[in-house]
């Protein structure tokens, strides 16, 4: 049954078509939160909106109004308790891990739990590339590695836990409460490190590595500086979308020689495979054949005219990546692009993986 089913004796025709269709959960089955964006003309109505969510979803135990656009160096938003408990504080089961939160302090988003999996295959799949090749992944690749991937892919669990033993170095720039570190230590046995300067989503982070008996290794502070003391890692992952680029000179910083960057941004939906295309061979046989297959399949092929404001397009920004990773006196190549979720009219949060030489 919808929102709009439940409120229909309530509410006349003109209001339930400004009813929202849908609002975020944040939670367990014991407790969560919904979000709801209420538009001006329902104001009056919220209440009668909130207690409805609340009597259909019987784990909701509070109701919260978006107040803001996500701000800040947080990027928190601004919310208002419509009805419920004022205590928001829920445990988030992701992947099969538990993730303790407040939304009201930190920034947390369920739909991005598919992007954090993707990065553990691509870890996981790595550790499996390690295992043919006795760790060397930057060499060559042949067709005949497909086929060996994909039998040691259907292996047992037993095997699988065997080649986690080659542990990879990830860091997390912007971790947050630690979803990034936990999952892809959870998944791939990585050894991980979060940074992050909101010291709301430090205390999470912390109680979220007990919690998870994980062991990433938790800085308190601003990427700009504290990235120094950190070298040699395999896989830098930057999920702050609006403003990653700033970060290129620490990302080249903390890189090993083939290590790789996952980079988040926004960008305009244009018609454009030449960032891929620029790509070499050799770069491309540096990830699996079948990521970069993906990669072609996930790039975007088709356009749209509408106005889209000051967001840079695909193809600017990788210039710009290849440009900054130069002026550190190295060499970056992109090897996949990945388009993560639509953010607005003609435009996507995308994820630019790269190579740093
Ligand atoms: C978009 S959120 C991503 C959080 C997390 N990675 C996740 O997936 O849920 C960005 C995070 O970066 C943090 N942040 C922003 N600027 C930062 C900086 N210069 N240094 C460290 N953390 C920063 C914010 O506090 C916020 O928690």
């Amino acid at each position: 049954m919808t929102l709009k089913d439940l409120l229909r004796n309530q509410l006349n025709e003109k209001e339930l078509d400004s009813v929202p269709s849908a609002f975020e959960i944040i939670g367990s089955k014991e407790k969560a939160v919904a979000i709801v964006e209420i538009p001006d003309s329902m104001k009056k109505r919220k209440k009668l909106i909130a207690n409805a969510i609340m009597a259909h979803h019987k784990n909701i135990k509070s109701v919260l109004e978006k107040k803001s656009a996500r701000g800040g160096i947080f990027r928190t938003r601004k919310y208002r308790l419509i009805a419920g408990d004022k205590n928001t504080i829920v445990m988030h089961k992701e992947s099969g891990c538990l993730f303790k939160l407040d939304i009201r302090k930190v920034y947390f988003s369920p739909r991005e739990g598919t992007e954090r999996l993707r990065i553990a295959d691509i870890i996981m799949a790595e550790l499996l590339e390690d295992k043919l090749t006795g760790g060397k992944t930057t060499e060559l690749r042949n067709s005949e590695t497909i086929d060996k991937t994909a039998e040691l892919q259907s292996k047992s669990e037993h095997e699988t836990r065997d080649i986690t033993e080659h542990k990879k170095k990830v860091l997390v720039f912007f971790a947050g409460i630690g979803a990034f570190p936990i999952i892809i230590e959870k998944k791939t046995g990585a050894q991980t490190t979060g940074i992050e300067i909101n010291p709301v989503a430090i205390k999470f982070f912390r109680e979220n590595n007990r919690l998870n008996k994980a062991n990433a290794l938790i800085i308190k502070g601003d990427v700009k500086k504290a990235y120094k003391t950190f070298k040699d890692y395999d896989h830098v992952i930057m999920p702050l979308p609006e403003s990653s680029m700033k970060f290129i000179k620490q990302t080249a910083h903390c890189l090993k020689k083939g290590g790789i960057c996952h980079l988040y941004c926004f960008a305009k939906d244009n018609k454009t495979t030449k960032s891929l295309r620029r790509t070499t061979q050799n770069d491309l046989t540096r990830m699996t054949i079948l990521q970069s297959r993906i990669a072609i399949d996930s790039i975007t092929k088709s356009g749209t005219d509408l106005a889209r404001g000051k967001i840079p397009d695909l193809d600017s920004i990788t210039t710009n990546i290849m440009k900054d990773i130069e002026n550190t006196g190295r060499k970056c190549s992109i090897i996949h692009i990945q388009k993560v979720l639509p953010w607005g009219p003609g435009i996507y949060k995308y994820r630019i993986d790269f190579i740093v030489s």
